[in-house]
């Protein structure tokens, strides 16, 4: 295909704004949305698919005034935590559409994508979408997409994705608009690797973008970042490329491969996907560690941004710390090892990466148990922004006032005299309070109006401390946090009523605290229970009385003592699980 007829874009846009319907009318559209059905091509694009459970790759073919053009959509995901994730995929297009929702304008991700295009020079098509609602205000949303974005609102398009309307003056403005990929046909070849995925059977599949030269199947190609070398088993439209790749590690997001023999200069890379935040993850009976273990690892073939260490606590044994992008991916990782393991998992308080000076070196620390007691340490904090009509401005505020937010600032996003404007409030927040429950108050305390965007901004110096839980006078190390200094006290009581309705009744009372340094914060007291089991077996039934020794004895082996408290893994379960 010649590249001067090859458009590279992919879809930006908020959550639910309407990506995937769009995505869905172009391939529809252009009858190309099998072009290789009957090869594998198709295949692998739904299993990238099916497998990330975002968005859509694919590619269409367009015919202008007889012209044939090649459209490759490429996939984006539109959450928040995944802002790695989209100017990745962007550094292979050339152009984006923005599309905002005409009945909700612009909102918290519209901008973050939007800067990001911008960032790797993308050429940005506004697009209007849901014109047919009744709540559609075209004519509003557009002034503020010219005073957020300076954009001519003449260039925007109004679409209704839903019912077709429009959607040939995006196919034409994608052609217009959006430059051809630029590079050297004849030049050595440069292939930028910017995502991948696994497969059963043919192993790694990695979606590269050609920059110069030419690549076929049968080539020879090596990476400049490993120098291992590879021949290309397979290939397809977008991009994608099959070799004898054996390991996902081995694809390297970011990565230039070259042709065996030739010397080019690599690519910009990417900086790694830094993980945000990193909970434990056990399985509730102890020996099914294996299996979970196993379950980690297919998944985590699947999704490149997780990170996995093995790890083990006195109190659950065997498990592993696993590092996300965010709190929302923390909870869709979550729920697929639900699925694919097919048993409840313990899942322990997610913390986010504490740095922790000592005199002579600094150690990131993402498990509480290694934090020192007390400290005076740094901790990473993001930059929010969140848009909401102006009657919430004094809520949100409260709310993140409450979360430790500084350097408040807003801006009206609409300069008519509107009664209902919309504000866009930015502050700084520790990142730690944004990834418990922070979005789902956000959500209820503006009446589900806010939208909110964050992204890393370093590390701040804080006061926090360590808090450990003892029961009966011994630590439970899988239950220990970092929490701020302001908070210790209304954190500690929480837990320990918590613990205490949760713990079953042992033979002895149970002293049940929570410390900080050498202070206990907080305790409760679970008051002795009397019992013998077998105490209702009268006489000579020697059977019976076995078979029930027999039965406590198997469930012996599924309790986990703390000292002399026997704690079945499930009351693990029940603690953590309704933080
Ligand atoms: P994520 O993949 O979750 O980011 O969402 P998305 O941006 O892909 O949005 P999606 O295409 O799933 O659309 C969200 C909702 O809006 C769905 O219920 C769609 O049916 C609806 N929708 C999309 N486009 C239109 C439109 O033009 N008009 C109307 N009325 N509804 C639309």
């Amino acid at each position: 295909f010649p590249c001067n007829n090859i458009r590279n874009f992919s879809i930006i846009a908020h959550i639910d704004h309407g990506k995937s319907t769009l995505a869905d009318r172009l391939l529809e559209m252009t009858g190309t949305i099998n072009v290789n059905s009957k090869g594998a091509n198709q295949q692998v694009l739904d299993k990238l698919k099916v497998e990330r459970e975002r968005g859509i790759t694919g590619n269409m073919f367009y015919q202008q005034e007889e012209r044939s053009y090649l459209l490759n959509l490429i996939d984006t995901p539109g959450h928040v935590d995944f802002s790695w994730e989209v100017s990745r995929s962007m550094a292979a297009c050339q152009g984006a559409l923005l599309l905002v929702d005409a009945s909700q304008g612009v909102q918290a991700q519209s901008l973050s994508v939007f800067y990001a295009a911008k960032e790797r020079g993308l050429r940005v098509i506004p697009v209007l979408n849901k014109i047919d609602l009744p709540a559609a205000q075209p004519e509003r949303v557009k002034a503020q997409i010219h005073s957020i974005f300076g954009i001519n609102p003449a260039d925007v398009l109004h679409i209704s994705a839903k019912t077709g309307e429009g959607i040939s003056a995006v196919l034409q403005a994608i052609v217009e608009r959006i430059p051809p990929p630029s590079g050297e046909i004849t030049g050595n070849l440069k292939a930028f690797l910017f995502d991948s995925s696994y497969d059963r059977y043919r192993g790694v599949i990695s979606l590269v973008s050609i920059q110069d030269g030419v690549l076929r199947k049968g080539d020879r190609v090596a990476s400049c970042h490993t120098r291992k070398k590879y021949e290309i088993t397979e290939l397809g439209q977008v991009g994608y490329m099959a070799c004898n790749m054996k390991q996902s590690s081995e694809a390297h997001i970011g990565d230039t491969l070259h042709r065996v023999g030739e010397v080019v200069e690599p690519l910009p890379g990417f900086q790694p996907a830094k993980a945000m935040v990193y909970a434990g993850i056990y399985p509730v009976q102890s020996n099914d560690f294996p299996k979970l273990e196993e379950s980690i690892k297919r998944l985590v073939l699947t999704d490149r941004s997780v990170t996995v260490q093995r790890e083990s606590s006195a109190a659950l044994g065997q498990g592993c710390r696993l590092g996300f992008l965010g709190s929302l991916h923390m909870d869709v990782f979550r729920q697929r090892l639900e699925d694919e393991y097919d048993t409840n998992i313990v899942v322990t308080a997610p913390t986010v990466p504490y740095r922790v000076v000592y005199k002579d070196r600094t150690v990131v620390v993402s498990n509480p148990t290694d934090f020192p007691d007390v400290v005076d340490t740094p901790e990473p904090i993001a930059k929010a922004s969140i848009i909401v009509p102006e009657e919430y401005l004094g809520e949100m505020m409260d709310l993140c006032f409450e979360h430790r937010a500084e350097d408040f600032d807003h801006r009206y996003l609409e300069s008519s005299g509107e009664v209902s404007n919309r504000v866009m409030l930015t502050c700084t927040i520790p990142l730690s309070e944004i990834v418990t429950d922070f979005f789902d108050k956000l959500k209820s305390r503006s009446s589900g109006f806010a939208s909110f965007d964050y992204e890393d901004a370093g590390y701040k110096q804080s006061n926090l401390v360590k808090m450990i839980f003892l029961l009966n006078n011994r630590p439970v190390d899988a239950l220990a946090l970092i929490v701020h200094r302001s908070a210790e006290q209304a954190i500690g009581r929480m837990w320990v009523k918590k613990l205490h309705k949760v713990i079953p009744r042992q033979l002895f009372e149970v002293p049940i605290q929570a410390v900080v340094g050498k202070k206990v914060i907080a305790r409760e007291t679970l008051s002795a229970l009397r019992a013998d089991v077998t105490a209702g077996l009268y006489g000579g039934h020697y059977e019976r009385k076995m078979k029930h020794l027999e039965n406590q004895k198997e469930a012996k082996r599924k309790m986990k003592r703390i000292g002399r408290v026997e704690l079945p893994q499930e009351a693990f379960f029940d603690i953590l699980s309704n933080r």
